[in-house]
């Protein structure tokens, strides 16, 4: 077999065989295919696209170029839960805890942030003294003990991705379904957890904009989670406004706790509610919708979450008080609404951007990153303001690029004489 070929035959629209495609992933993992090959073979897939079969044969193959997570040794089922990525998408420290609270083992591996969207293993990390590399024995014994565990992908997590990845983000290449699919699917496959809760963003914070192909999205990649023996359920929600009010590592981490205290953003604490259920119910089908809700209800009401997510951070090094402590810039520069109006709209991956020029978000995945600073919106879709009404706190520091930042927050807001329709937060659930 030439890769040449295969370029050729997938730039012609033709179907690839399993075995091409392993050639390829192999070819991949193994440097054996120089990158230029490889990134003309993303090119011709992001044009041509791939059927179910190719897709799902592209994941396993990349799943298995690397290690796979044996959580044999957990009692109970584990689940994982999974968004393809946005702004102020702080859900995975609330609905973790949550549903561990009531019995579910949740075994988290995540990311960090790269570009406009945040990671959950940065938030993490602005907790003091929290590790996020977990070895193995004790990942296994913190899931039994405590119930969740959040740990960073190991280093031989699906290499394929990693490859594959880092050239998609330089070619142009990362907007495609299959490929998305493929990446994320993998990456789960080969972290082990029985059951996969994805949260599949849509809108202008989201990876995929469109609604229709948010929708194709959570299709390919709930087929490909069945296909592989896993039990998968997606929830398409919105990320044309950024989630909650807070952006911004630690600003974020603080307003999680907030939720898991009972108080917090109504858009957040619905979004999160859902996931929840939805994981809760995959872990035990015998329990209705409406009873996972109750129970989970009672895990914020009774602070049982709140304890629990406290222990894992103990559990993985936090310090005493580590979450009353958090590290919040005292620098704060208010910005004001030019015009009076109803906030219309947000341009949320701007606002994402803005927030990076603080210092929270990297460009590179070798940029260190502040995670002090970040943005705490004061308004949001659908709320009436006057000029001069706040719109949002910066929380900045010396380094930050403050005046970029607000024209790029000023540009992202659309204001209009006319009240906007409220979007919805969760659009559909498969
Ligand atoms: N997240 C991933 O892990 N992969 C993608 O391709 C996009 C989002």
């Amino acid at each position: 077999m030439r890769m040449a070929d295969l370029i050729v035959k997938k730039r012609n629209g033709q179907e690839l065989s399993r075995e091409e495609i392993h050639f390829i992933i192999d070819g991949v993992v193994h440097e054996k295919i120089p990158d230029y090959q490889t990134s003309a073979f993303l090119m011709a897939v992001y044009f041509q696209g791939m059927n179910d079969r190719e897709i799902t044969d592209l994941t396993l193959e990349m799943a298995n170029s690397g290690d796979q997570f044996n959580l044999s040794g957990v009692d109970g089922i584990c689940v994982d839960k999974h968004s393809t990525g946005g702004v102020g998408d702080k859900t995975t420290l609330i609905v973790g805890p949550m549903c561990a609270a009531c019995g579910v083992k949740i075994a988290k591996m995540s990311g960090r942030g790269l570009g406009f969207t945040g990671g959950t293993i940065d938030k993490l990390e602005s907790i003091q003294g929290v590790k996020t590399s977990i070895p193995y024995e004790q990942f296994i014994r913190q899931l039994n003990e405590i119930g969740m565990v959040i740990s960073s992908q190991t280093a031989n997590l699906a290499p394929a991705d990693k490859k594959l990845y880092a050239l998609r983000d330089v070619t142009g290449t990362v907007e495609s379904i299959p490929l998305i699919a493929s990446s994320i699917m993998s990456k789960k496959l080969a972290s082990g957890a029985d059951a996969i809760v994805l949260d599949v963003k849509t809108g202008s914070g989201a990876l995929i904009h469109n609604f229709d192909d948010s929708v194709k999205l959570a299709e390919e990649m709930v087929a490909i989670g069945k296909n592989a023996g896993r039990k998968v359920r997606a929830v398409i929600t919105d990320m044309d406004n950024p989630l909650g009010m807070a952006i911004g590592n630690a600003l974020e981490v603080k307003e999680a706790v907030e939720v898991l205290s009972g108080r917090g953003p109504a858009d957040l604490k619905e979004v999160c509610m859902e996931l929840a259920v939805q994981m809760l119910h995959l872990s035990n089908e015998s329990l209705s919708e409406e009873e996972c809700r109750r129970q989970l209800s009672q895990s914020l009401a009774n602070g049982s979450a709140l304890r629990l997510f406290k222990r894992v951070l103990k559990a993985q090094g936090a310090k005493e008080n580590a979450i009353e402590s958090l590290q919040i810039s005292d620098m704060i520069v208010e910005v004001e609404a030019r015009e009076s109006g109803y906030v219309s709209s947000f341009r949320t991956d701007e606002i994402g951007r803005a927030c990076s020029l603080l210092g929270s978000g990297r460009t590179n995945k070798e940029d260190t990153i502040d995670q002090t600073v970040g943005i705490v919106l004061n308004k949001k879709q659908g709320d009436y303001v006057k000029a001069g009404d706040i719109l949002a706190r910066f929380y900045v520091s010396e380094k930050s690029d403050v005046a970029q930042a607000e024209s790029i927050f000023q540009n992202a807001v659309q204001i209009s004489k006319t009240i906007p329709e409220r979007k919805k937060l969760i659009y559909k659930i498969l």
